[in-house]
């Protein structure tokens, strides 16, 4: 099993460049299945989550090829078997759920494995399944499965009671095929969800209002192919801006939406961070003396619950009192017991973190519980005195593209062992 190895202290600086994002390539793979033809995805970020779906997606043999080279997934659904996905691969990742929706649109039926991920809450999938339901299919879960029928299915209005991600991005593609106009109230405003709207109406969908509470989706009868670059990830992003913050650096980010990081900008601006955007490029400044402040994580355009353990690591450095709340997953504060072990003093009490800013942590063996939590503990490894070793950062590579070589360009000393 390889762990990584930091040995803290050094400075940063230089440019790193963004890798598309991961939590947009999954559903637009995914999606990749309504239009039954050759579909291409550039500049796909080459992760373990993009791997093990296009491996899934093999399973019910879709022809799908991973140009590394060239940062392309070359995808041709037209000789999909509507027959039941690898168990092994889909169990691996929470994402792989997301083909029950266009597979539905498609066949009208699918029957799958109930999905694993990320140990960061119950992650219940009620919400897709009431969605499924209003448009006609009829819903069985057995035992670590579900399967979903209907002969065909109608569009309907779906008011979501939380604005789940996934429960949107499933249901608008289930609702792709579908014969009428499918409403979807109270969905989610993710970036990500714009990004899956936009692959599918250049095949030809007809998708209105993504990025708002009210989607529209006018069904239609077929689809073509299609090339589609995600949108950035905004969350490597924000993590890369707390790392020149826990290092005192300054760094330029090339491949930044400004306006998908809105909330984490204003976060750090509050703390004293010196941030600059100019189109696409972000430069931040962290040699400066940082204020405590409280968060809590709310739906996009709120502060994101993928950057809550990342800005815990950076509260953790700065002097005074922060509170984190944390309202969307149960139990993504794992990483807290790790911190500890570095030298960070934070109390858990019910969805909230206090935090005590400590004047430096230091360097130990520490063990990633979940994806963001590894990215964390990277982070705290680069400003921790002395050196640090990261176990299981299979969950890093699930999201994270090449994060030691970007780290190590910007003059981190980071390696994999
Ligand atoms: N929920 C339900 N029922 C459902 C669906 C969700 O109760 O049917 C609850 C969840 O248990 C959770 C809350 O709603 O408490 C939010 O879940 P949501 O469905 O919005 O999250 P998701 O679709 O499972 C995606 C990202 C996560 C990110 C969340 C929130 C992908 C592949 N995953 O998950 O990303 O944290 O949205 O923004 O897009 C990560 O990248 O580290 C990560 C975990």
């Amino acid at each position: 099993m390889s762990t990584i190895r930091i040995v803290g202290g050094n400075k940063l600086s230089g440019e790193v460049s963004i890798s598309t994002a991961k939590n947009s390539v999954l559903p637009i793979i995914a999606a990749t299945i309504l239009s039954g033809n050759k579909c291409i995805i550039s500049n796909a970020p080459m992760l373990e989550d993009v791997f093990v779906l296009c491996n899934i997606l093999k399973s019910i043999n879709v022809d799908t090829q991973i140009d590394e080279e060239n940062n392309n997934v070359i995808i041709d659904s037209s000789a999909i078997r509507n027959a039941d996905p690898e168990n092994e691969l889909v169990k691996k990742m929470r994402a792989s759920f997301y083909i029950m929706g266009p597979m539905l649109s498609r066949f009208g039926h699918f029957k799958i494995s109930l999905p694993g991920g990320c140990n960061i809450g119950t992650r219940p999938i009620d919400l897709h399944l009431k969605g499924f339901s209003a448009l006609g299919a009829d819903i069985i879960i057995g035992h670590g499965f579900v399967e979903a029928s209907a002969k065909k299915l109608k569009g309907n209005k779906i008011y979501l009671d939380f604005p789940s991600v996934g429960a949107t991005e499933n249901i608008l593609m289930a609702a792709v095929l579908a014969e009428g106009e499918t409403v979807i109230e109270n969905a989610a405003k993710e970036p990500e969800i714009e990004d899956l709207a936009k692959i599918i109406n250049s095949m030809g969908g007809r998708v209105v209002g993504a990025g708002t509470e009210t989607i529209h989706v006018i069904g239609v009868k077929d689809l073509k192919g299609t090339t589609h670059k995600p949108i950035y990830d905004r969350i490597e992003a924000g993590t890369f801006m707390i790392a020149a913050a826990m290092t005192k650096s300054n760094i330029q980010i090339n491949g930044v939406n400004e306006e998908h990081l809105k909330p984490v900008i204003a976060k750090l601006r509050e703390m004293g961070v010196i941030i600059e955007v100019n189109d696409c490029i972000l430069k931040v400044n962290g040699d400066v003396e940082l204020k405590p402040v409280d968060i809590k994580t709310m739906p996009y355009p709120g502060f994101p619950t993928d950057m809550q353990a990342q800005i815990a690591g950076l509260l953790s450095t700065v002097k005074g009192t922060s509170v984190i709340s944390e309202t969307i997953f149960e139990n993504r504060f794992m990483y807290v017991q790790e911190l500890k072990r570095m030298g960070a003093n934070i109390k858990i009490d019910g969805r909230s973190a206090v935090i005590e800013g400590v004047e430096k942590l230091t360097g130990s063996e520490v063990t990633a519980t979940d994806l963001r939590a590894g990215a964390t503990l990277i982070l705290c490894g680069l400003a921790a005195e002395g050196e640090t070793i990261i176990s299981d950062i299979f969950h890093i590579d699930r999201g994270y593209y090449n994060i030691e070589k970007k780290l190590r360009n910007l003059g981190a000393y980071i390696e994999r062992i």
